[in-house]
């Protein structure tokens, strides 16, 4: 049979007789159980808030991307390769606006000249001319990119390749600004 004066330890939950709990907590008792106690609807109600700020957020970022291009320029612009050499191969490869940042240049069918990214926007493999398509592929999941504004035509890719500026003095053409 127990003692009828045991009192609950508020550290271990075992029962200690008062003359083994010292004087200040006597005077001072502290809920501590109660004190770390996190209610589930407590919980749920931080789950939800951090979820539902981390969405506003991202659709934020989104918007902001979406509604502002940014812009790289890179002054006097950088060397893109020959028009002759475009004209005889299709296309070229150069890089802009750093050595880091693979792009690519294409004849248009209209005599243009239009420059991308060479950065797949689905999951970043190189996309390469297609002259038989007439479009820019991407082999890794068969993405085509039109000619004309680089936009997805088909495969994964959801979002258009970032455009390259291209001028031509002569017969050399540089690249002068990147639009993202
Ligand atoms: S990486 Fe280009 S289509 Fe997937």
């Amino acid at each position: 049979m127990e003692p009828e004066n045991l009192e609950e330890c508020a550290h271990c939950s075992k029962s200690t007789t008062p003359s083994n709990t010292p004087k200040w907590r006597r005077d001072f008792p502290i809920e501590w159980e109660g004190d770390h106690y996190v209610s589930r609807r407590e919980m749920v109600k931080f789950l939800t808030l951090g979820s539902l700020l981390i969405t506003v957020g991202n659709w934020i970022t989104v918007a902001i991307g979406r509604v502002r291009p940014r812009e790289v320029s890179v002054a006097g612009g950088r060397y893109v390769g020959s028009a002759a050499a475009l004209d005889q191969m299709g296309s070229i490869l150069f890089r802009f606006p750093t050595d880091n940042d693979p792009c690519i240049a294409v004849r248009a069918a209209d005599g243009k000249i239009h420059a991308y990214s060479q950065v797949c926007t689905h999951l970043s493999c190189a996309v390469v001319y297609d002259k038989r398509e007439n479009a820019l592929v991407c082999p890794c999941h068969r993405g085509y990119f039109n000619i004309e504004e680089g936009m997805p035509m088909a495969g994964p890719p959801t979002r258009a390749l970032p455009r390259v500026l291209v001028q031509q003095e002569g017969d050399k053409l540089f690249a002068t600004e990147l639009l993202v």
